[in-house]
């Protein structure tokens, strides 16, 4: 299309404590790309003590989604921020059915589209590690016991991981082995957004 813009936009897909925050900065860099983590989001707004942010904390604190309908016009709202984004990192975002349709509708209506999903693999026993180590030092509440991470999993397993066969069916999916130094890993997803 002749008004299409020349970007990229790339969703970075995985499991609670997969690295997709961790990439993100380095992949942002690498490509100009601009970072939206829905999580990142909803803990400043909790931070803030925003309405948003006191809507999330509930669901953020047990593990469990938050709303759909709030999450999309969220997001939305921080695409429409950056109108100059020579592309976007979408972090944590689509996690259901209805917000992967829902940014392709949007986008599309911006004369945008998702060029490609890219899940970082790892077991749960290296995620389940990951994520309490880091929870004793970020004070993450979602972070601080087996029983919340696992329900974060849950949650993943029963609602996110569908959009493997979304993206798939679409030829948007991607996956590369999320264990090894963060380098490693920086290196597979450039090869395969350099092979876009
Ligand atoms: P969110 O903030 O997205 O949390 P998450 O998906 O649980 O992801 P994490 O931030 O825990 O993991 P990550 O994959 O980014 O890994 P990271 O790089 O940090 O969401 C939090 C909550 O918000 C959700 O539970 C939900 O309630 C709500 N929410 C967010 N989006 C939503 C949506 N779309 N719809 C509805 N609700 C939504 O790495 C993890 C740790 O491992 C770090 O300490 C890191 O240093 C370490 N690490 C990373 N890479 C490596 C490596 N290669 N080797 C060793 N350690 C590593």
């Amino acid at each position: 299309q002749l008004n299409q813009k020349h970007m990229i936009n790339l969703v970075l897909f995985g499991k609670p404590g997969a690295g997709k925050g961790t990439q993100a900065q380095f992949l942002k860099e690498k490509y100009n790309l601009k970072h939206i983590s829905t999580g990142d989001v909803f803990r400043y707004n909790i931070k803030n003590g925003t309405e948003l942010g006191t809507l999330a904390k509930s669901y953020i604190d047990k593990g469990d989604l938050v709303p759909d309908e709030v999450t999309i016009k969220m997001l939305e709202d921080e695409v429409d921020k950056n109108p100059d984004a020579d592309g976007f990192i979408f972090d944590g975002f689509p996690r259901t059915t209805t917000q992967a349709e829902a940014l392709d509708n949007f986008l599309e209506s911006k004369d945008m589209k998702v060029d490609a999903t890219i899940a970082l693999e790892a077991n749960d026993e290296i995620l389940i590690e990951r994520l309490l180590e880091r929870g004793k030092v970020s004070g993450r509440s979602d972070d601080q016991d087996v029983t919340k991470i696992r329900n974060r999993f849950d949650e993943y397993n029963s609602k996110t991981a569908p959009l493997k066969e979304y993206y798939e069916d679409r030829k948007k999916f991607h996956s590369v082995n999320g264990i090894g130094t963060i380098e490693e890993i920086t290196e597979r997803l450039t090869k395969v957004i350099d092979s876009l």
